[in-house]
């Protein structure tokens, strides 16, 4: 068989086995890390339902312990063994139930269990990722470390202070600016098709994961604005209905920093829990800054997948 039949028949394979995922996940289609979760996730339940509660299937996870209040005792990792059958399928479930029964001063960030608020994210086995959407790995001979988010000042435990992120957020003015009043008087519109351009922007639940995780990032955290501040700009920058797209690119290129310290090593798209693509937003915005094409222009071209930079 020739190179390029075999390569054909290989692509047709892969197409194959993608259609399947995504028949078994319709409603995830075009977010590959949500699949991969949903994947992992059925699977953990399907080996934990297999199992009785009598069955000894213990789990370690290794935990980042800090307390402010003893400053001479260094950070270290804690063992925490869990049942797995008993225990819900998600790592959040797991430090819930640590914390429930085991020691309750355990300390980390939870609210919405769904993955939409973004507080539970931190580094799980050195991937960042929020805890509610990552299953636990059913199998016992390895343990599961998880640490705090990187490079980041640690409050207590697993909880770090994001103020600088969130103010890097605020300083993209991510809300509609307008220049009139609504031509109707109640509100501003947008066609479908405007709308649809803000799939892969509006979604971000703002959980640092994508922040820290860029290595720019981590050496310039004052300077650089970071993945998800800069998502943010874009999203406001392609909403047609806002009217201060210019004033938005000058005021995060006026300083060479904001903008330009990516160097799209892309570590942002990858570990994107709603498989966004900041990578791509960054880009973008650099191009437009550089051609001064009209973002239109952009628009017009092929919009790369989520999860592709
Ligand atoms: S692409 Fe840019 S923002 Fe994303 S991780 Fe790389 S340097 Fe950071
Ligand atoms: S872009 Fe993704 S990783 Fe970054 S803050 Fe938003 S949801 Fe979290
Ligand atoms: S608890 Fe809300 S994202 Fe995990």
């Amino acid at each position: 068989m020739s190179r390029n039949l075999i390569l054909k028949e290989v692509v047709k394979k892969l197409r194959h086995l993608r259609k399947r995922e995504y028949s078994r996940f319709p409603i995830l289609e075009g977010h590959p890390i949500a699949q991969q979760h949903g994947k992992e996730a059925v699977e953990s339940v399907e080996i934990l339902k297999k199992l009785s509660d009598k069955d000894k299937k213990m789990k370690e996870f290794r935990i980042y312990r800090w307390n402010p209040h003893k400053p001479n005792q260094k950070p270290f990792l804690q063992s925490f063994f869990v049942h797995l059958p008993s225990c819900g399928p998600m790592v959040l479930d797991a430090l819930q139930k640590i914390k429930g029964e085991e020691d309750s001063s355990l300390s980390y960030r939870r609210s919405c269990r769904e993955g939409i608020c973004g507080s539970c994210s931190m580094n799980i086995n050195g991937v960042n990722t929020v805890a509610c959407l990552k299953p636990i790995d059913t199998d016992t001979s390895k343990p599961t470390t998880i640490t705090p988010l990187p490079h980041m000042f640690v409050i207590k435990d697993l909880v770090v202070d994001l103020t600088n992120f969130y103010q890097q957020y605020k300083s993209v003015e991510p809300w509609l600016k307008t220049r009139k009043p609504p031509p109707d008087g109640r509100e501003y519109r947008q066609t479908p098709e405007d709308r649809k351009k803000l799939d892969g922007l509006y979604e971000c639940i703002l959980c640092a994961c994508c922040t820290t995780s860029c290595p720019s990032y981590w050496w310039n955290p004052e300077e650089f604005l970071g993945p998800a501040a800069l998502l943010h700009a874009y999203r406001w920058i392609s909403d047609s209905r806002d009217e201060f797209a210019n004033e938005r690119l000058q005021a995060i290129t006026e300083d060479q920093g904001r903008l330009y310290r990516c160097r799209t090593i892309k570590n942002c798209t990858a570990c994107c829990p709603k498989s966004l693509n900041p990578a791509n937003a960054i880009n973008k915005m650099k191009t437009i800054h550089l051609t001064e094409k009209p973002i239109q222009d952009l628009e017009a071209e092929p919009e790369p997948r989520f999860g592709q930079a």
